[in-house]
């Protein structure tokens, strides 16, 4: 199937501001001044990572990652059978290369520095300190029977302990599968027992916004349904009362504290799994995403350091939640190969006041700060007087990820935030490409608001018409990636036949990203937004399907197609078009009880913002269900509804446009 990629989302209808508004702002003095990669050393690295993609991928694997091993070869791949490996037959420990080697240099340089929801908790930790932890909780999750290769589910807010269970895992060699923390126990379970877990890592509860997360709770819930989870290894984080099932609960800290300090790294192959890590798609229910080891830690190490331009002694911030990929690879796995200082927050940007991340950048004097469009769209609503609240002096560079940014955030985040001093840096990328691909580089790239701009070293994108013909020059279609890169996933978790499938059956030969994107005269690229069924809610990925199978599963529903719409703030919200059986009656109690399932299956994240009643829902003669003129009437698009010839009945869609919720 194609996808419909001419159909205008809410980000087409962004790029076509982004056309009108065009407005290119040249690298800023001091940027310029002090650059190491300017525009024509990007340019020749590119070139260089192009034509000899090993030669480049070796010199920076030297020069970033410590090896015990050497590799026979540095990549082999082909995306038809797929087969992807990098450095195979080289061997090395994530955790090593995260801590034990940075002792000799930074046993006493912070290498965590954990801000809390509320203000005046806070914590930090060295590189000595670090290490110490994930030694000792290496060897309890040894000790509970975890060898390498085994699967460790981890349910934790944002604290250290995140990053500690993360290391301990890759030190011993067993795959972590982290679970969003605002994940239901629902969807908590569906992830444990397709990674078939038997150790789980959670807390007791998490905070945010004032507010208590009920982790165990939802553990407890969700386990009842998982026989095979023998351990549950609890951080006591705000020390209220929870359940406790006696041998198989036990708590961390407890158990770090009686924890042997010695644990030497598992040599690890470099196409060892690391983690997978789950994520949503056009169809089914969330695909494990694996990730190996040498490969991605290079990758998500060298897009760490050249994307942000990371110095020593800075402080690092990404606002991601580890539940996500960004945390993965730009709070924990990145910045800590590097030896970088990183910055966890466990609260929310307006909690106790809007001013809370310009205050945190001023306390801890972040120079770089990583955050999503949805973040500075909330904030720059709420006006720029509490961004003046803080001074921000040390602020050298801004990122932003996870969903388009429209010109107009990106030129508040500009303007009011890095006051022009600092470039704004819209980094595209995916969980299944393990780090940055297309991005600007600080030194190097005059920026366009609302463009990803060039593709990073060893990345070759390219834009395909809806039969699979490359397009060149400037040019709008589907964006694939032409060439393996170092933090490709290399599978989903049991079911190699998914990943083809969903990545490389529709265009042979080539990576499908599931991203409509334009490419402009000046070779710059701009992300047009998803092609396929897959919405992104403030920053959020989610599969429309999902949200359809939570709404079916009430009785009073017979069928539910979910688009994604317009947001002020969100980017995309959820619609929802509810057919009811037969006897069912709609109400306002009815959709609160739709409301309710969505959120115990998938969880708050998922909440519908829309629900229309509608006693059809628009089908070809096939059966198929026309989302695309759903999209259009969700989005007021009504002058667009594109051909409606093959519409079994055209009466449906006159009806719900009729009785569309104003
Ligand atoms: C979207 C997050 C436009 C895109 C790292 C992609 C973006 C999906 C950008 C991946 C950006 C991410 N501009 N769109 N700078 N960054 N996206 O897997 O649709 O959670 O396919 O990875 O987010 O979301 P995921």
């Amino acid at each position: 199937m194609l996808p419909e990629y001419n159909s205008r989302s809410a980000a087409d209808r962004t790029s076509d501001n982004r056309m009108k508004t065009e407005h290119v702002y040249p690298v800023p003095s001091d940027i310029a001044t002090s650059a190491r990669i300017t525009d024509e050393i990007y340019r020749e690295m590119y070139d260089r990572s192009i034509r000899d993609p090993e030669g480049f991928w070796a010199e920076l694997a030297q020069e970033f990652i410590s090896w015990n091993t050497p590799w026979q070869r540095v990549a082999r791949w082909n995306f038809h059978t797929p087969s992807i490996e990098w450095f195979s037959g080289a061997r090395l420990n994530v955790s090593y290369n995260c801590l034990d080697r940075h002792l000799a240099d930074r046993r006493d340089q912070t290498a965590i520095l954990w801000e809390g929801d509320e203000p005046g908790d806070q914590r930090a930790l060295t590189y000595g300190e670090l290490h110490d932890r994930v030694c000792r909780f290496a060897n309890v999750l040894k000790s509970h029977g975890v060898g390498k290769g085994d699967r460790v589910c981890i349910y934790l807010p944002m604290i250290p302990e995140a990053a500690v269970a993360m290391l301990a895992c890759a030190r011993i060699g067993a795959i972590h599968s982290i679970v969003f923390g605002g994940f239901s126990s629902e969807a908590l379970k569906d992830r444990i027992l397709d990674a078939d877990c038997r150790v789980l890592i959670c807390a007791d509860e998490g905070r945010r916004g004032g507010k208590f997360v009920p982790l165990k709770r939802n553990v407890d819930a969700a386990l009842s349904q998982c026989p095979h989870v023998e351990t549950v290894l609890v951080v006591r984080h705000t020390g209220r009362p929870v359940d406790w099932t006696a041998g198989r609960d036990h708590w961390f800290h407890e158990a770090v504290q009686s924890a042997s300090a010695d644990c030497p790294p598992e040599d690890m192959d470099a196409e060892d799994p690391l983690f997978i890590l789950y994520t949503s798609g056009s169809t089914g229910k969330p695909k494990g995403v694996v990730h190996t080891t040498g490969g991605y830690l290079l990758f998500a190490a060298v897009t760490h350091k050249y994307v942000f331009d990371y110095r020593d002694g800075e402080v690092y911030w990404c606002t991601a939640d580890i539940g996500w990929i960004t945390g993965h690879s730009y709070v924990v796995f990145g910045p800590l190969c590097n030896g970088a200082t990183t910055l966890m927050f466990e609260g929310v940007p307006t909690y106790p006041t809007p001013a809370r991340l310009w205050q945190i950048i001023d306390k801890y004097q972040v120079s770089i700060f990583y955050t999503a469009p949805t973040v500075i769209r909330a904030l720059m609503g709420l006006g720029a007087d509490w961004v003046k609240q803080a001074d921000r002096h040390s602020l050298r560079i801004l990122g932003s990820v996870g969903e388009p940014i429209n010109p107009e955030a990106w030129e508040w985040y500009y303007q009011e935030v890095g006051e022009k001093r600092c470039p704004v840096l819209d980094t595209w990328w995916q969980t299944e490409t393990g780090g940055i691909m297309i991005t600007p580089l600080p030194g190097a790239t005059p920026l366009k608001p609302g463009s990803a701009t060039r593709p990073f070293f060893g990345v070759v994108p390219v834009i395909l018409d809806p039969q699979g013909n490359e397009l060149t020059g400037p040019a709008e279609g589907v964006l694939a990636i032409a060439a393996s890169w170092p933090g490709q996933a290399r599978t989903v978790f049991r079911n190699h036949d998914r990943f083809r499938e969903t990545y490389f059956a529709l265009y042979p030969g080539k990576y499908f990203t599931g991203d409509g994107a334009r490419r402009d005269a000046d070779g710059y690229y701009w992300i047009t937004g998803r092609v396929d069924d897959v919405i992104n809610v403030s920053g959020h990925r989610m599969g429309t399907a999902e949200i359809e199978s939570a709404l079916v599963l009430h009785d009073s529903v017979a069928e539910a197609a979910v688009v994604g719409y317009p947001h002020n703030i969100k980017g995309q919200g959820i619609y929802a078009y509810v057919t009811l059986v037969a006897d069912a009656v709609p109400s306002e109690d009815l959709k609160r009880q739709l409301i309710e399932l969505v959120r115990e299956e998938i969880g708050a994240i998922a909440t519908p913002d829309i629900i229309q009643w509608t006693p059809a829902l628009p089908k070809t003669r096939s059966g198929k269900i026309m989302r695309r003129i759903l999209r259009k009437i969700a989005a007021n698009e009504l002058d667009q509804l594109g051909d409606t010839s093959t519409l079994a009945d055209p009466a449906v869609v006159e009806d719900i446009i009729r009785n569309k919720p104003a």
